[in-house]
């Protein structure tokens, strides 16, 4: 059996169908919060729904029967965020961590872990409790593969960030000249499922990125290219971004800072020598756009 954390949100859900569709046994963890149509959804394509909350370890147990693999995704951030209660410290670190220590006290021997891109590391509450995991995964004695993605396209060229397309206006991170590997979370799904195949995932942390190296810059040129419309751009300074960073109390505007200072920094990620491993065609951001122009 393989147990989805996380199969209610946007990358958790395209894993369980990719499970699916092959056939594989799954099982999802959904809170009692959890939105009834996204459960129902999860259902429909043959996934077990157990409750339980990585908040809650006492929970851990009935979800954990039987189950060889795990694959998480869970974050409290940013949809699910309740502030000192549902938080980066309490669900990305020490929920993810008890995950962790129960899977194999439970008897799971395969846990992959998604976390995000090495080269994000300023400090701040998101990073810290995903580094936290990572180490205490690789120390555990499980098989593991952690995956390290780069900005998602589908929420880094959305209007989530200020990156609304349809209206042809954006809010930039710093510049916008920096190099970032944007990958599609479609593309991330597909890593995860086939990890669990392919030998070279195995006790891994896999760096993920699509298949160029794009500025912000650069996607917004490709948008306005495809819509034919002239982008109106708003620049976040680096200094306000760092500034934000230093003063946030607030666990959630901090982590939102430091990802948007390391967006400004830029992330760009050499995939030749995983493309070498992994016969993917990763989706590129044109691709994406194209898509997203079509709909608009
Ligand atoms: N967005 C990016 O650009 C990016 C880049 C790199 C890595 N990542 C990572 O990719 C992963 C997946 O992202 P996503 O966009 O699919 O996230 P998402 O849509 O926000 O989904 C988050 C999931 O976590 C669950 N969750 C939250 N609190 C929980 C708790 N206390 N116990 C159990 N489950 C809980 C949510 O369940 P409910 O439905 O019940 O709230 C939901 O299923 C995250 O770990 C994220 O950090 C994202």
């Amino acid at each position: 059996m393989i147990l989805v954390i996380g199969a209610t949100g946007m990358l958790g859900n395209e894993i369980c169908r990719r499970l699916r569709k092959e056939d594989n046994p799954v099982r999802a963890m959904v809170r009692e919060t959890s939105d009834p149509v996204k459960v129902n959804k999860l259902q429909e394509l043959g996934v077990e729904i157990v409750r339980g909350d990585l908040r809650k370890s006492s929970t851990f147990k009935p979800v954990l029967r039987d189950v060889t693999t795990v694959i998480t995704t869970a974050s409290s951030m940013p949809f699910s965020y309740v502030p000192n209660e549902n938080d980066p410290l309490l669900v990305d670190r020490n929920g993810m961590i008890s995950l962790v220590d129960e899977s194999r006290l439970a008897g799971v021997t395969r846990f992959i872990y998604t976390s995000f891109s090495g080269q994000i590391d300023l400090d701040f509450p998101l990073r810290n409790a995903k580094r936290a995991v990572e180490q205490n995964l690789q120390n555990n004695g499980m098989v593991y593969t952690i995956l390290r993605p780069s900005c998602f396209m589908e929420a880094w060229l959305s209007p989530m960030v200020g990156f609304d397309a349809a209206n042809a206006k954006v809010r930039l991170c710093g510049e916008g000249t920096k190099p970032l590997s944007y990958i599609s979370l479609f593309d991330v799904a597909w890593f995860a499922v086939e990890s669990l195949k392919n030998p070279y995932a195995r006790n891994a942390v896999l760096e993920l990125g699509g298949p160029e190296k794009l500025s912000q810059l650069d996607a917004v040129k490709i948008f306005e290219e495809l819509s034919g419309k002239k982008f109106e751009i708003e620049h976040v300074p680096v200094e306000a971004l760092s500034s934000q960073l230093q003063s946030a109390a607030d666990p959630m505007e901090k982590s939102f800072a430091g990802l948007m200072l390391c967006v400004a920094n830029g992330d760009p990620i050499d995939m030749r020598n995983t493309l070498g491993k992994f016969n993917i065609k990763l989706k590129s951001v044109r691709d994406f756009a194209r898509s997203m122009v079509a709909v608009a």
